[in-house]
């Protein structure tokens, strides 16, 4: 563990451990550090647990946020009980040091799920020590998303059910997300705010706009782009396969129509194996590194249409007025299904290449699906989370309403 040697001093009311492990936790919990950061009443540390690095770092940069606490996890193919094992200490030693009232986790990945446990775990140690009288308290950001499939998203439908179980506050992005959580018998601490993957991207996507970022110079702007990204558990060995073989498909099928594939290619060696594999050399299928999150924006933005198993990507695509095609065969996002610019159709190379073919040839078709729509917040959900966990309240502070 990696810590500044000023870590100790504060005279602040509370203070808070913010939990960042992947790609998106980043750009979810970015906004909530700069919310709580701009509090005179709030001590803020941030734990970058190290699951991920390469992919995790750059993104922290590019929104400011400074790491208190690094984590050295990292292991290539490791199992995740090792991963779990790693975070659980590593986690535990930075609770013991800072000692936090508030502790944040976001999303369902192992380290939102080991950093929930860590805190709930951790009372003993305080208590023993004689450290604190009342255990820190647990915050979920993205709460109460459910397939209703414990192995689809698998391990994250149950990483977020236990998360759930452990919280003071569950902040839940949608009415149906709270609706999830009451049926489990969650209602206290639940708050409908909004995702702040929208604060996000609204603030990038204006950033974005004004400096004009073209992160694609040799496409040229008279070809239409699909972008391609993929990363899912479930989707490992057979259905990246048949992701794949679409991709190869459609890439030959619409090369002299203009159309150029992009596929940022997550580092995730069962994804990096088959992708190159299968797609490497092929004129109009452009493979390439995790984009930084500017860039990434800018790459949807400019896109015609995106097939994706991402979450983060299903919530992003509809504000931007993007359709998206989700290669999986459930989601814990409704809401943009519901909407219509967001359509289910599995791993099934032929479903792939029918309904990509059907939106690049139906021009009525893909006017349906590419309104900008968005279910998923209004760009001030940080703020609404900051001032709930400093206190203020929820009357005063939330534009939605407590869940019954
Ligand atoms: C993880 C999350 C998933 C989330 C995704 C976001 C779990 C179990 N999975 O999946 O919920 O949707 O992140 O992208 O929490 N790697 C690197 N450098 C990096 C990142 C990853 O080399 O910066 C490689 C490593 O070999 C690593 C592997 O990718 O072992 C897998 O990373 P891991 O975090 O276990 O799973 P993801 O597929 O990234
Ligand atoms: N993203 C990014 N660079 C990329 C691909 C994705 O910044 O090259 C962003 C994307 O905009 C979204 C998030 O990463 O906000 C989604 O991450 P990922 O798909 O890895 O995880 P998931 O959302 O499925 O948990």
């Amino acid at each position: 563990m990696t810590t500044p040697s000023s870590i100790h001093s504060t005279d602040k009311a509370q203070k808070a451990l913010i939990v960042i492990g992947t790609r998106p936790e980043a750009i979810k919990l970015a906004p909530v550090v700069k919310a709580l950061k701009n509090r005179t009443d709030m001590d803020v540390r941030v734990c970058a647990t190290g699951q991920h690095t390469d992919m995790l770092f750059p993104l922290l940069d590019w929104f400011g946020v400074k790491r208190d606490y690094t984590l050295d996890v990292m292991e290539h193919g490791q199992p995740l009980s090792h991963l779990a094992g790693k975070l659980m200490a590593g986690l535990h030693d930075v609770m013991a040091e800072f000692n936090p009232d508030i502790v944040v986790v976001q999303g369902d990945t192992t380290s939102a799920f080991v950093g929930a446990m860590a805190a709930y775990y951790s009372y003993d140690y305080f208590w023993k020590s004689g450290l604190r009288t009342t255990p820190p308290k647990i915050a979920h950001v993205e709460a109460g998303l459910r397939t209703g499939n414990n192995y689809s998203p698998y391990p994250e439908e149950v990483n977020r059910r236990l998360i759930g179980h452990m919280c003071h506050w569950s902040f839940a992005p949608t009415q149906e997300s709270a609706d999830a959580l009451a049926r489990e018998g969650i209602r206290e601490g639940v708050y409908v705010t909004g995702n702040t993957v929208i604060d996000a991207l609204f603030e990038t996507s204006r950033i974005v706009r004004e400096s004009g970022r073209n992160p694609l110079p040799q496409i040229g702007t008279d070809k239409k782009i699909v972008l391609v990204t993929s990363h899912r558990r479930e989707n490992y060995g057979t259905g990246l396969q048949e992701i794949c073989e679409a991709v190869k498909t459609l890439a030959a099928r619409y090369a002299d129509a203009g159309i150029e594939f992009v596929y940022p290619v997550h580092l995730n060696r069962n994804v990096q194996g088959p992708v190159h594999d299968m797609l490497g050399n092929l004129e109009n299928v452009h493979l390439i590194e995790p984009q930084d999150y500017p860039d990434f924006v800018a790459m949807m933005s400019r896109s015609h249409l995106i097939l994706t198993d991402s979450g983060g990507v299903q919530e992003e695509a509809p504000s931007l007025g993007k359709p998206v095609l989700v290669m999986r065969e459930n989601t814990e996002r409704p809401e943009a299904v519901a909407a219509g610019t967001a359509k289910l159709i599995g791993a099934k190379a032929g479903k792939i290449i029918a309904e990509t073919s059907a939106l690049l040839d139906n021009e009525l078709l893909y006017r349906q699906m590419a309104q900008a729509k968005n279910p998923y917040g209004d760009g001030k959900a940080a703020q609404r989370i900051a001032n709930l966990l400093c206190g203020e309240s929820a009357e005063k502070n939330f534009l939605g309403r407590e869940a019954a």
